[in-house]
């Protein structure tokens, strides 16, 4: 795809993204109907289905031999990542949606043939966009991303997940330790952001393909690792651990990892 085809596309989505926006905003302060899925702390709104369902009409009008992977349904059954699929967050942190009303975002990615395109990552209170792709780079808000320093783990904050952290999977307790200290922020997009800025030196979760689908190309794109938490490849379609840091982080988690 030549990169006129792509600056299209990237304008386009950026349009869906300050519609989907609007849309939030305007709903803010009014009362959320709030199921549970798996678990108590589980939670799907309307907002988070609206949005969704408003994403996916958008890409089906823009795109419509794309297959689409979206987290409440709106979406396609996708089991393999042959062409053109889109990968949809439509609320991202909705624990902290419901209970904050802020630290959320709406994230998309566009994968051809299971190579990442163009990826954006929206902090929708913040209003900070992060998006771009290998063809384009990577912007904050429009403005070139200023690359963020390889800056070992000793030296910086990691963004680790509760769950992971309490259970001490694949030694977090250790990995916060050898650290200046986690944080634990209750939303991938919003930890993702962080990295990218160069305000967390990591982020380790137990993600979903919607949770990363982003992340993971505008991260790469960055010059940035992303892996599982031990140090393999990610598959696109599944659950999985995932590690996103600066170089001499990922070195010095993995290390810790092993042990
Ligand atoms: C969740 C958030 C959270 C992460 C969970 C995700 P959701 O996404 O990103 O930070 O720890 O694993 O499921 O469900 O609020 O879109
Ligand atoms: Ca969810
Ligand atoms: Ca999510
Ligand atoms: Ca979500």
């Amino acid at each position: 795809m030549d990169v006129n085809e792509i600056k299209r596309i990237d304008k386009t989505v950026k349009g869906w993204l300050r519609e989907s926006r609007d849309n939030v905003l305007r709903k803010i302060d009014t009362r959320l109907t709030v199921n549970t899925k798996s678990s108590r702390t589980d939670l799907v709104t309307n907002i988070d289905k609206q949005n969704e369902q408003f994403i996916v009409t958008k890409i089906r009008e823009f795109d419509p031999d794309a297959r689409i992977l979206g987290e409440e349904g709106s979406g396609d059954e996708v089991d393999s990542v042959a062409g053109h699929v889109w990968i949809v967050d439509p609320i991202d942190g909705t624990m902290n949606f419901v209970k904050q009303r802020n630290h959320f975002a709406i994230m998309i990615a566009l994968y051809i043939d299971g190579a990442g395109v163009l990826g954006y990552i929206l902090d929708v209170m913040g209003n900070h966009l992060l998006s771009g792709g290998p063809a384009l780079g990577v912007f904050d808000n429009g403005q070139p991303l200023e690359k963020a320093a390889d800056t070992p783990l000793r030296e910086g904050l990691v963004g680790l997940s509760g769950p992971m952290v309490l259970h001490d999977d694949y030694h977090m307790v250790n990995i916060a330790n050898r650290s200046l200290g986690m944080r634990v922020y209750g939303s991938a997009g919003i930890d993702i952001i962080s990295v990218l800025r160069g305000e967390l030196v990591a982020y380790i979760s137990y993600l979903k393909p919607w949770d990363f689908g982003a992340g993971k190309i505008l991260c790469e794109t960055a010059g940035l690792k992303v892996t599982t938490v031990d140090g393999q490849p990610l598959g696109m379609l599944s659950s999985t651990t995932v590690m996103l840091a600066t170089r001499k982080a990922h070195r010095d988690i993995l290390t810790i990892v092993g042990q």
